[in-house]
């Protein structure tokens, strides 16, 4: 028992630079952005996003995962089109995606799928979503054929707004020197120092470097127990 507890508390003990990054996306459907906060994850829709095209197509879609309306154009499709009066369907683009934030700081941001199926020409069909960070219901706004094969729909959704956003505090002394009483935070840095966290400097009663990564330093970590 004390050799677990004294590893644990060795494990609390940062000393060096933790580095927070201006924007990074993660694998999941979450975005850190100019200090904003997203997960995406809340626009997911089991029965599928959809909007009719000018061009009398249907497009279906779903936010970071596949759409149940698109699993016949193909394993993991996130985003298709039908064409009604035929049964024409195409896959454009599988839920692979990349996430990045709108341009001039528009609050939301915009999904990437890629590796749908192959235009006449060659060109593989991809689309990108943007999600923009809206009041009132969640509604898909438009559809548009962006260049040969490239799709862009837009959707506003106030799921498409920052949640809580990672707390910065300073203090010079007393207790309890940073707390949040927030959602637990994952795969986000949201400790910035360029000095050093040292003795107690981080206890919990939850989980810490439950994957790689959550504890970065380029110093040392360091305990006398
Ligand atoms: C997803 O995309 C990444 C990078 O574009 C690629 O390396 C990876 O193999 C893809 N995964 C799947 C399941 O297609
Ligand atoms: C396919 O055609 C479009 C439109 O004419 C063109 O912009 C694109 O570069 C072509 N792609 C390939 C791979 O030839």
């Amino acid at each position: 028992m004390f050799k677990i507890k004294s590893l644990l508390f060795a494990s609390l003990l940062v000393v060096g630079c933790l580095v927070i990054k201006g924007s990074s996306a993660d694998s999941g459907c979450k975005l850190l952005s100019e200090g904003n906060y997203y997960d995406f994850s809340a626009l997911a829709n089991q029965d599928s996003w959809s909007i009719l095209g000018s061009d009398n197509f249907y497009y279906y879609f779903n936010i970071c995962a596949a759409s149940a309306k698109c699993a016949v154009t193909g394993t993991n499709s996130a985003v298709c089109q039908y064409y009604r009066p035929y049964t024409l369907t195409f896959n454009l683009g599988v839920a692979n995606q990349t996430i990045s934030p709108l341009d001039n700081g528009v609050q939301g941001g915009s999904i990437k799928y890629y590796d749908g199926d192959v235009c006449p020409n060659g060109t593989v069909r991809s689309t990108e979503i943007m999600m923009l960070c809206g009041t009132g219901n969640t509604q898909v706004l438009s559809v548009e054929g962006v260049s040969y094969c490239q799709y862009l729909i837009k959707m506003s959704s106030p799921l498409a707004c920052p949640i809580t956003k990672p707390t910065t505090a300073s203090t010079t002394g007393g207790s309890g020197a940073f707390s949040t009483t927030g959602g637990s935070t994952t795969d986000q840095n949201i400790i910035t120092t360029t000095g050093s966290i040292t003795n107690k400097g981080v206890s919990t009663t939850g989980t810490i470097g439950t994957s790689s990564g959550r504890i970065s330093t380029s110093g040392g970590i360091y305990s006398n127990q």
